[in-house]
């Protein structure tokens, strides 16, 4: 799912320091398929030059509100029309509490007065001492109760050399905030349950046995369950990754019986569960207590089998709708089908696991969803990203249809 595709973004630049990096962020929108446009007060071209804004967006530069643009167009009207967000960053304390108080008394401020209809994203940046004052405080929460969205600020070095509460976020955190503002909620009121990444299963205290999942995949399914509304339990063994986005429950477990232990936990009140860890089939029955020491003979170690989780839920199971996953390198289709049935599952997620650009560690998948009527659907090439929209999507479709009574119904916790 392109979230940002097409999208025409307004970005209204103020006067604060933190203008410098602006150009950048019109160029992730640019890259990301967006139209922009840009908009500044007086005192922003004191930190950025129009004609650099003007050569990364293609567009004359918006800073006069008196001055009309082609056929006699107003400039806070048209622009305003014509944006599907606009985007005041960096917002100065000056332009919040204009803002907050319904000053239009220029351009920037102006349009601000004007986008009444559309979304509004403030990404504050000053000094931290300007942005613990009450007043600031107090215009900012007028802005928020108002339905104004806000990203930042962060803490950190500042341009002026101090450490503190003031910095401008990411530039990629703008472009999260923006696609979260844009996607349609439709996992409100429901609980997903992933599991994600390896386990690694003790031989001795340095040593363990594991695979090659990196986690990728799951984190890129709560990183988008998350942004469509859901509430998300993330379930995950050793990886790399850090938490995907804010607002998820990241639970951090080593083994397969730790990662059952958790997934049973959190089950029961569960929507949607979607068993994406790559769970080892065995462990060592004890590990040794001791590191091993090195001989010349062979050695041999004892397996016992893992408690096989995704078979377990599937008997278990009531209004959860469940969905696996399959890393197959032969037999696809019939290995797929034989696992849904099973293992009692709604759908499954079939990696080939032969192709370089798929499955294991790499950041894109070539997938295959077959649901439990035996309807199959292959995707082409995509990042994880698309590809987790690509299963939600599915998953939602199916749930409507398996679960129409309470495909909306509130969490049963809440
Ligand atoms: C060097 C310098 C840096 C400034 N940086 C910031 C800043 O980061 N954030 C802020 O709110 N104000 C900052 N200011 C103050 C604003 O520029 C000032 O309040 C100005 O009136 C804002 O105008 P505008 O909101 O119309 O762009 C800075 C001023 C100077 C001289």
């Amino acid at each position: 799912m392109d979230h940002l595709r097409g999208k025409k973004i307004l970005i209204a630049i103020t006067g604060g320091i933190a203008a410098y990096k602006i150009p950048e962020l019109i160029r992730l929108f640019v890259k990301s398929g967006c139209e922009v446009r840009a908009a500044v007060t007086e005192n922003a071209c004191k930190f950025i030059q129009p004609l650099t804004l003007e050569t990364l967006t293609g567009h004359p530069v918006l800073r006069n509100e008196f001055t009309l643009i082609k056929e006699s167009q107003i400039p806070h009207i048209e622009a305003t029309a014509w944006c599907d967000i606009l985007i005041v960053a960096p917002a100065t304390g000056n332009i919040l509490g204009k803002a907050a108080s319904g000053i239009a008394d220029d351009l920037v401020s102006t349009l601000i007065m004007a986008t009444s209809q559309k979304p509004i994203l403030f990404a504050p940046a000053m000094n931290s001492r300007m942005y613990l004052n009450p007043i600031v405080k107090r215009n900012i929460a007028v802005l928020k109760e108002t339905g104004h969205f806000f990203i930042g600020p962060e803490e950190g070095e500042m341009a002026c050399g101090e450490e503190g509460l003031g910095r401008l976020v990411l530039l990629t955190c703008i472009v999260e905030k923006v696609k979260d503002i844009f996607t349609e909620k439709d996992l409100h009121n429901n609980t997903i349950l992933i599991s994600a990444g390896p386990t690694q299963e003790p031989i001795d205290p340095v040593r363990y046995i594991t695979n090659r999942s990196s986690g990728k995949m799951g984190y890129a399914i709560a990183k988008a369950a998350k942004r469509r509304g859901g509430r998300v339990i993330l379930i995950s063994g050793p990886t790399r990754l850090s938490i995907p986005k804010e607002g998820i429950t990241l639970i951090r477990v080593k083994t397969a019986l730790e990662m059952e232990r958790e997934i049973y936990e959190h089950y029961p009140y569960s929507d949607i569960v979607i068993m994406a860890a790559a769970v080892a089939d065995y462990r060592t029955n004890r590990p040794f207590p001791h590191k091993l020491k090195k001989s010349d003979r062979v050695f041999q170690l004892e397996l016992v089998r893992n408690p096989d989780i995704l078979k377990s839920l599937g008997g278990k199971k009531e209004t959860q709708i469940l969905v696996g996953f399959a890393a197959e390198t032969e037999n696809f289709e019939k290995n797929a089908l034989q696992k849904i049935k099973d293992k009692n599952l709604d759908l499954i997620v079939v990696n080939n696991v032969n192709l370089p650009d798929a499955g294991f560690e790499v950041d894109t998948n070539r997938i295959m969803l077959i649901d439990r009527f035996g309807k199959i659907r292959r995707f082409p090439l995509q990042s994880k990203e698309d590809a987790a929209d690509a299963i939600l999507d599915k998953i939602i479709k199916l749930k409507k249809k398996i679960r129409p009574e309470n495909h909306n119904e509130k969490n049963k916790r809440t």
